[in-house]
């Protein structure tokens, strides 16, 4: 059977990991994986969530099935915090899935369900799993421009110029915030122009909302998404309780699809579970019930949302430090963008050749597209980090 194959080639990102764990040099710097760091280098559990698990483990009774949507209550809450409080909740289903990645997953099969053959547009760049998941489905991806790597802007116009061309009902792939890996997003403006477009063309769009709470604010990084969900008749939104809870490894996520009215959302929220059922049958629990809990106790809640919002002004604030160290060192104002984006990611616009030579003589370690993760930088050490890019990049572009 096997003797067919051969290796498949590793993830990127994720292979960065493990040569940065097996690296023994005491000074290196870990900028891979979009993994949230604290100033000691270490991604702790949040306490809200903490304090969620000790009362998950005095409350719970019983670990049997919670079914293919997973919990209704969790599900409601995720729908208050996504699409808002005035979210029109007889056209949106929620359903519990094993991470952003298995809604993106089960979200694309429902696309390929509801239209064989269906055109994905994905941004140029996009983040790389993007591809495999989606394309997993049998769908045709394309690419719109996004990045301006000179400016470190959105190519609006000419992304506009290209959604222009594309056919009704093709599904277009929107990072809600955050944007992976550029961490240059739309503002309000264009996201009106974008809601615009997806109404008069009748395109549909497909939102990954990974990072909520970490670009300007939860609220704030859920307009994209909020401001479609008013104006288009269906949509899909994959989102991520990876980041903004901090439990990456437990894997919860929502698949959220929006229908043009009650009947139709039913039909195919139908169809988004016999998906589910069909790949991993249920969603994982643990962490969906912590979550719960905090989203139903106000405390938990305040104490959850204050310690995301800690989390997110350290990100701030080292993209100022960064992009003013790097003015320092490089004599220049080219990396200014790095405290104008937002998120975890900014793209430095290394070459891959300098990327590594920034992980093999410096001990500096980023994805070979030069995304940088800031909650990375080490705060005490962003002058010597600034000099080793220059020394390497040279001091003008
Ligand atoms: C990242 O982009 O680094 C994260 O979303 C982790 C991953 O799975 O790639």
């Amino acid at each position: 059977m096997f003797e067919t194959l051969t290796a498949a080639p590793p993830d990127k990102i994720i292979a960065l990991m493990g040569q940065f764990r097996e690296d023994p040099r005491p000074g290196k710097i870990d900028l891979g994986v979009g993994v949230y760091k604290d100033a000691k280098g270490n991604t702790p559990i949040m306490a809200a969530v903490r304090e969620a698990e000790k009362l998950l483990y005095e409350r719970q009774s019983t670990k049997t099935y919670v079914g293919m949507a997973g919990d209704p209550v969790f599900n409601a809450a995720m729908i208050g915090l996504v699409f808002g409080e005035d979210a029109d909740r007889a056209r949106i289903r929620a359903a519990q899935a094993p991470g952003g990645s298995g809604a993106l997953r089960i979200l694309a099969e429902l696309i390929a369900r509801s239209k064989p053959g269906a055109t994905v547009w994905l941004s140029d760049p996009t983040w790389p799993n993007h591809v495999p998941l989606v394309r997993a489905a049998g769908v045709t991806t394309k690419d719109y421009p996004y990045f301006d790597a000179a400016t470190g802007m959105v190519r609006f116009d000419a992304m506009m110029m290209a959604l222009k061309k594309a056919a009704p009902g093709d599904v277009v792939l929107l990072h809600g915030c955050c944007h992976n890996p550029t961490g240059a997003n739309l503002d309000h403006g264009q996201w009106e122009a974008v809601a615009e477009l997806f109404v008069s063309r009748g395109l549909f769009p497909f939102v990954d909302l990974a990072y909520q709470g970490f670009g300007d604010g939860l609220e704030e990084d859920a307009f994209g998404v909020r401001l479609l969900a008013s104006r288009v008749p269906e949509m899909a939104v994959a989102a991520s309780c990876s980041k903004n809870f901090a439990v990456y490894r437990d894997r919860v996520g929502t698949a959220f699809l929006l229908g043009k009215g009650a009947a139709e959302a039913d039909i195919a929220y139908s169809q988004l579970l016999s998906v589910a059922r069909g790949m991993y049958s249920m969603p994982p629990d643990h962490a969906a019930a912590a979550i719960r809990i905090i989203l139903e106790d106000k405390g938990l809640t305040a104490s959850w949302k204050s310690e995301l919002e800690t989390m997110r002004q350290r990100m701030v604030s080292l993209r100022e430090g960064f992009a003013d160290a790097l003015r320092r060192q490089s004599n220049s104002d080219r990396f200014d963008f790095i405290a104008r984006h937002r998120g975890m990611f900014s793209r430095i616009g290394a070459t891959p050749e300098q990327v590594e030579k920034l992980r093999a003589e410096h001990g500096v370690y980023m994805v070979g597209d030069s995304r940088i993760n800031v909650a990375g930088l080490p705060e005490d050490r962003l002058d010597t980090l600034a000099a080793s890019i220059i020394s390497v990049m040279g001091e003008t572009a």
